[in-house]
């Protein structure tokens, strides 16, 4: 066996796959099958996937599923969620029909400044710096004019550039900081421009500033780079409604409830070990929706576990109070999300998605996103504070163990009668199977 190869990629994909399927397949011909079961049959379709990435060999699926009866700003909506968790479109129509009948989800856009940095060294007096950048500052937007021309027209652009001194944290270390407005593009590609001119910029006027010495003159630019940390770029959802209005067949002693539910955020707002796994229950939502709408959910991670540091430790995203007999529970994340652009006009499923979610703008799709990371709170915590999670999620996992045992229909049927009125566990249901096919 060779592990090794150069020039993978200059390979034709059948020889991709052969090359994959011989040096880590007891059976070559079985992972080939494998493979090529997932492939399109319209050949156009699937070159377009092969191109999305390089070095493709087939594609990966996971379900798409969709959370309907989103009440929210007083209009209804059916949420497109991509994810292979059991439970969680499950959840998010459960609560998404739980706030329907209670006034619905509230969502507003807080701000939509996006930033980008240029990372420089310069080593020489601060102050002289400090000048020549107020000298030169209107050369930034001037000689970007060409790049950001159509963004202007679409109300987007620079909003403001700063110098900021970083050297008590590395020697000579200073930054270009941008603030941008990129409208309904996500903005990484104009950001990332910009920000390359910027540099060349900095660069070419330094080396011509007559007061810098000429160790002044030698800028180095480290890197120009977009932040995925964008604490301004903000939205909120929230639901509020009379503690006793929570009532419902599950919920029989409402205030109780409510009291538990907020003593359960509280938790989580100061204990980082369980603030961890009540956003990652958040992202569940989240992910799902920016994941269908073809944004980067991995900018999306990263930046909303940033700001849920933002105090020096690690905290929850959400929050939740009972004022004057209102139960009000709400979350403020931060999402640099696009709706042209990138992949939501090459993708049909995103295509699809977007227009399931009635073209949305990108401020429309933040808080979609945001909503559906509440609803999946409150899910989450409705069940761990009342029935615990395990019920929820095993009736769903279920039908994954049954698959994993290649079960007959008429198994299934039996299988979950059975289990309506017993605990399910995974050795519960494979006990089940054996004593069913002895
Ligand atoms: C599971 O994917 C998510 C939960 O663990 C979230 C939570 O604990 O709040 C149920």
């Amino acid at each position: 066996m060779n592990n090794t190869i150069a020039g993978f990629s200059k390979l034709s994909k059948e020889e991709k796959i052969n090359w994959i399927a011989n040096n880590y397949f007891s059976t070559p011909s079985e992972a080939i099958d494998l493979l090529k079961k997932y492939w399109n049959s319209d050949s156009i379709l699937q070159q377009l996937h092969d191109e999305f990435i390089e070095n493709t060999i087939t594609n990966f699926y996971i379900p798409l599923g969709v959370a309907p009866n989103f009440l929210i700003n007083g209009k209804n909506s059916s949420i497109p969620m991509a994810i292979e968790e059991s439970s969680v479109v499950a959840a998010a129509a459960k609560s998404a029909k739980f706030w329907a009948t209670r006034g619905g989800f509230k969502a507003t856009i807080i701000n939509t400044e996006k930033i980008g940095q240029v990372h420089f060294i310069y080593k020489g007096d601060a102050k002289k710096l400090k000048d020549f950048f107020a000298n030169i500052k209107n050369t930034f937007f001037s000689d970007t004019e060409a790049l950001t021309k159509n963004m202007r027209q679409r109300g987007g652009g620079i909003l403001d550039i700063e110098l900021r001194d970083k050297t008590e944290l590395i020697p000579d270390y200073y930054q270009l900081h941008a603030t941008f407005e990129t409208k309904d593009s996500m903005g990484a590609n104009f950001i990332n421009s910009c920000l390359e001119q910027f540099a060349k910029t900095l660069k070419e006027k330094a080396e011509n500033y007559e007061s810098f010495t000429a160790e002044e003159k030698e800028i180095e630019v480290i890197m120009s780079i977009l932040s995925n940390y964008v604490p301004n770029c903000l939205v909120r959802a929230e639901v509020s409604c009379p503690i006793e209005d929570l009532a419902e067949k599950h919920i029989p002693n409402p205030e109780d409830f409510a009291k538990r539910f907020v003593q359960a955020v509280r938790i989580a707002e100061v204990e980082p070990y369980r603030a961890v796994t009540h956003n990652k229950g958040i992202m569940n939502g989240i992910d799902a929706v920016v994941l269908a709408t073809g944004n980067d959910f991995r900018a999306v991670e990263a930046g909303v576990h940033a700001y849920a540091s933002k105090e020096g430790q690690y905290s929850s995203l959400s929050h939740a109070k009972i004022e004057n007999g209102q139960f009000t529970f709400w979350l403020e994340i931060p999402l640099a999300l696009g709706t042209v652009g990138g992949l939501t006009s090459l993708h049909p499923l995103v295509k699809f998605c977007l227009e399931m979610l009635e073209k949305p703008s990108a401020q429309e799709l933040m808080q979609f996103v945001a909503v559906a990371g509440l609803a999946q709170n409150f899910a989450a915590l409705r069940s761990l504070t009342t029935t615990g999670i395990q019920e929820g999620h095993m009736k769903m996992h279920l039908n994954n163990i049954l698959n994993q045992f290649n079960v007959t229909e008429e198994e299934r049927h039996n299988i979950k009668r059975h289990f309506k009125h017993h605990t399910i566990s995974h050795s519960a249901v494979v006990n089940y199977i054996e004593e069913l096919r002895k």
